[in-house]
């Protein structure tokens, strides 16, 4: 078989993967990404669109913000819309002129997709890896399928960015990694839409029938949601009904229909949370969908992903290049204290905005919590902070 020696090796050319390769990189440590899908299906895959401030400035200054500066949409507010009435959360009144950056996350990978192989970095598409060993060694490694065969990576570290269905934590044996999980009796279907976004702030809605989302990617795509039940198919979702129950739902007594367009990509996702601590486990590390799920409802599942490895890239750059492990002792504990503030922001965001379908005492609490954002300063303001930057504070 094939063998290849590197100093890391990365599983997974999402967000993650691919931004810790280039933050390597550039402190002139070599890694390896390995990806099971090709490039089209990882360029193309849609996904989240919010990113955070503090976020957005940390890739402006890893050299990897130019395009998501120009052709972002910097939003300074966002709207929640029930009982028919729409209210505006000024963002960046509320938290110190901040704003969030809407730019479609497959834009953010092929934009480090291409900074990585101009440097002509390795980077394997098709490549699978099938299992990992040696962890609690001084030289892990991992055998990846290629449509050429198979081939062994050794290398110093692994870190598994593979995503929440990864083989990473799966290569654990029992007993050394905890998972905590909730499972939510909702899931979001979503749309792509080549329609001009009719709105110029995302739109989050709770409807009796259920939650609304209105979001987009550029003047010309619409980005929509719809809280469904989690059993829910695609089938039982003709376009028709799609945007019938859109319009039902955002509609208030002041505005008009939403704009239809050619649905484009179509979805649905169950709503959870997942944490898996510790985010270590001898030579192999965690980051990103790998350690932690979140509901979407807060917008930050992506942005988590991007602030582990802001902590993890300087973490093993001290150990590799100067002996230094502190860094990465503390990773763990470091990112998973930011990971419970996110999920507790996701889960109270979630249960805000999504009517429970049989429990009124529970719609009631609901209710009473979005007209506390409403009208309390203070709640608005906890809420911009987290929604704007819970990933670098
Ligand atoms: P991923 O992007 O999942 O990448 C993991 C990669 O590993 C994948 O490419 C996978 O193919 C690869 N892989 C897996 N196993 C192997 C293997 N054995 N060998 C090789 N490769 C492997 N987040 C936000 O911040 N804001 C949002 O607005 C938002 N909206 C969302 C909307 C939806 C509908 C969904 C589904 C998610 C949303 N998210 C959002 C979450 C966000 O998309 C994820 O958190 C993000 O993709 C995590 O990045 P990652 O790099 O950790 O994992
Ligand atoms: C998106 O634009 O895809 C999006 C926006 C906000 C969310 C989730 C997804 O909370």
């Amino acid at each position: 078989m094939e063998s290849v020696r590197t100093q890391v090796v990365i599983i997974g050319a999402g967000p993650a993967g691919l931004l810790l390769g280039h933050l390597l990189h550039q402190r002139g440590i070599e890694s390896v990404i390995v990806e099971r899908r090709s490039l089209e299906y990882v360029e193309q895959r849609v996904r989240a669109g919010v990113i955070e401030y503090g976020i957005a400035n940390f890739l402006d200054e890893s050299g990897i913000g130019s395009r998501m500066r120009s052709e972002g949409l910097v939003h300074h507010g966002i709207e929640f819309r029930f009982e028919g009435v729409s209210h505006r959360i000024a963002l960046s009144e509320l938290y110190e002129g901040r704003a969030i950056t809407v730019y479609g996350q497959q834009e953010l990978v092929k934009d480090l997709i291409n900074a990585r192989q101009a440097f002509d970095a390795p980077l394997f598409f098709d490549t699978e890896v099938l299992s990992i060993a040696g962890h609690l060694t001084d030289h892990p490694s991992v055998i990846v399928s290629r449509e050429d065969g198979d081939m062994t990576i050794t290398a110093d570290y692994v870190v598994g960015c593979d995503g929440s269905h990864g083989i990473s934590v799966e290569s654990v044996p029992q007993g050394y990694l905890r998972r905590f999980e909730r499972v939510y009796p909702f899931a979001w279907l979503g749309i792509l839409a080549e329609a001009p976004p009719a709105t110029e702030e995302l739109i989050y809605c709770r409807h009796a029938r259920g939650f609304a989302l209105y979001s987009m990617r550029s003047p010309t795509l619409s980005r929509l949601y719809l809280g469904v039940r989690p059993d829910e198919t695609l089938d039982a979702w003709p376009d028709e009904r799609i945007w019938e129950e859109l319009t039902t739902r955002l509609a208030t007594d002041r505005t008009a229909d939403i704009s239809q367009g050619q649905i484009v990509e179509r979805g649905l996702t169950g709503m959870r949370s997942v944490v898996i601590a510790p985010m270590r486990y001898g030579r192999m590390l965690l980051a990103g969908d790998a350690a932690h799920i979140v509901p979407p409802t807060g917008a930050k599942g992506m942005n988590l992903a991007l602030a582990d490895v802001r902590l993890l890239a300087p973490a093993l750059v001290a150990r590799l290049l100067n002996g230094d492990e502190n860094l990465l002792n503390s990773y763990s504990d470091d990112c998973l204290r930011r990971v419970w503030r996110a999920e507790e922001f996701s889960t109270y965001m979630t249960q805000m905005l999504h009517p429970h379908p049989t429990d009124d005492f529970e719609n009631g609490v609901q209710t009473a919590r979005l007209r506390q954002v409403i009208e309390s300063g203070d709640a608005a303001r906890a809420l911009a902070r987290n929604y704007v930057n819970l990933s670098s504070v």
